[in-house]
């Protein structure tokens, strides 16, 4: 049976589908175009409640649930994949850590800045040395009286350039190997020793910033060790099991805005003197992409209807990050097939959908690493 919507729900996805056309698809070219990040942006998302969507009423946030947030990211996501991306690890990587794990204080302190835009969040945990091997972080945070001094480097982190909050994961338990000597940190941008280094030039989500921080001698204080100490990897995990299904809702977003790109193209062009959507091959192409999105729409309602209802999902968002990341390059990918020459061309969106689609099959954990987790539960 089809997942219902609830008119809740349903209120949500018109109201950010009516928000993302009005307001950011008129600007998703240029920001790709220039790799420029869409800090205009923010005040506007802020407004619609979209950077609250995770936090609770009391902190000024709109407390939705899972499935809204998922419809929300799905929404920008269709006219814009950096937008789509820039909230989502504001509000899964960053804020859901703090809302799940922060105490009274770390709440307050935080969270209503969150909810408003007046701060970005940003979540630290990927270093050269240990990228899908989370474990071998090597950031290290030396407890010194009232401080964490935090030493390393991390890299690949989203909305890096603008966040003021980040939620950053390192080794404080030093004479404890692997995971269970990590911790997790709340680190505001301002703080001496922290640095916030140029960002990457990417192939696809190109407004969105990516860059690499730098700790040198940072002092973060104890107030900020979020969670307890030892507990950082668990705190990792469990921020990406709801923010996979995030990146699997990216996903199907940008490969709806494709898909209706590619039906409206199929209609217009005219060869062999019809419009070739009446053309067999385009059809097959047409029925394969609407199978691959409503399945993996259902992946992502199914997980996030899960987290919702606080049951485990671990396996369930892996599902639907590996299913939609994949089904967002082929998909994106028969939409340029479909606009044949000019699809290849930056004259029409699809070949900017194609390139943003890439990623969400890498980040928040490749593939590889989401069949490994489903793989485990089976095997173990
Ligand atoms: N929830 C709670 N606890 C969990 C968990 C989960 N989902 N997954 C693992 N754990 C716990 C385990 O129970 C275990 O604890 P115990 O020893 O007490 O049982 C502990 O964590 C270690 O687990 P594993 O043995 O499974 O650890 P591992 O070293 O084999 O690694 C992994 C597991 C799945 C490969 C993990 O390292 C992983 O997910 N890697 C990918 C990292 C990733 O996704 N990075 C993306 C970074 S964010 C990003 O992309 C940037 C951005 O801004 C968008």
């Amino acid at each position: 049976m089809p997942f219902q919507l609830t008119d809740e729900q349903l209120l949500t996805r018109d109201a950010v589908r009516q928000f993302a056309e009005a307001e950011i698809a008129p600007i998703a070219a240029e920001i790709d175009r220039d790799h420029r990040p869409p800090l205009e942006s923010i005040p506007k998302l802020a407004e619609l409640g979209l950077l609250g969507l995770v936090i609770p009423e009391e902190y000024g946030g709109t407390g939705a649930d899972s499935v809204s947030f998922a419809i929300a990211i799905e929404e920008l996501s269709r006219v814009c994949g950096t937008h789509g991306v820039l909230v989502e690890a504001h509000s899964s990587l960053c804020t859901w850590p703090i809302v799940h794990h922060g105490n009274a204080e770390q709440k307050q302190k935080y969270l209503p800045a969150l909810a408003s835009g007046e701060a970005i969040g940003a979540f630290g945990l990927t270093e050269p040395g240990a990228g899908s091997d989370a474990a071998h972080t090597a950031t290290t945070a030396q407890r010194d009286g009232d401080d964490f001094v935090l030493n390393g480097q991390k890299i690949f982190i989203t909305n890096g350039g603008f966040a003021k909050t980040f939620v950053v994961i390192a080794r404080s338990l030093l004479d404890v190997p692997g995971v269970k000597g990590l911790s997790a940190f709340i680190v505001e941008r301002d703080t001496p020793g922290f640095q916030v280094l140029e960002p990457e030039r990417k192939m696809g989500i190109r407004g969105s910033s990516t860059t690499p921080l730098a700790f040198s001698d940072c002092r973060v204080p104890a107030a900020n060790l979020l969670g307890r100490e030892g507990e950082g990897f668990k705190i990792a995990m469990q921020t990406l099991d709801g923010g996979r299904t995030g990146i699997a809702a990216q996903a199907v977003g940008i490969a709806q805005g494709a898909f209706e790109a590619a039906c409206a193209y199929a209609k217009e062009r005219v060869q062999f003197g019809q419009p070739i959507a009446a053309l067999q091959a385009i059809q097959w192409m047409i029925a394969d992409m609407a199978v691959d999105l409503e399945a993996g729409r259902a992946l992502v309602y199914q997980a996030a209807d899960l987290e919702s209802r606080q049951e485990p999902h671990s396996q369930a968002s892996a599902m639907a990050k590996l299913f939609c990341g994949e089904m967002a390059t082929r998909v994106t990918g028969k939409a340029i097939q479909i606009h044949g020459g000019v699809g290849y061309t930056e004259a029409y969106p699809v070949e900017r959908m194609y390139r943003d689609a890439k990623i969400t099959e890498i980040y928040e954990g490749t593939s590889e690493i989401q069949r490994l987790v489903i793989a485990r539960q089976y095997l173990r």
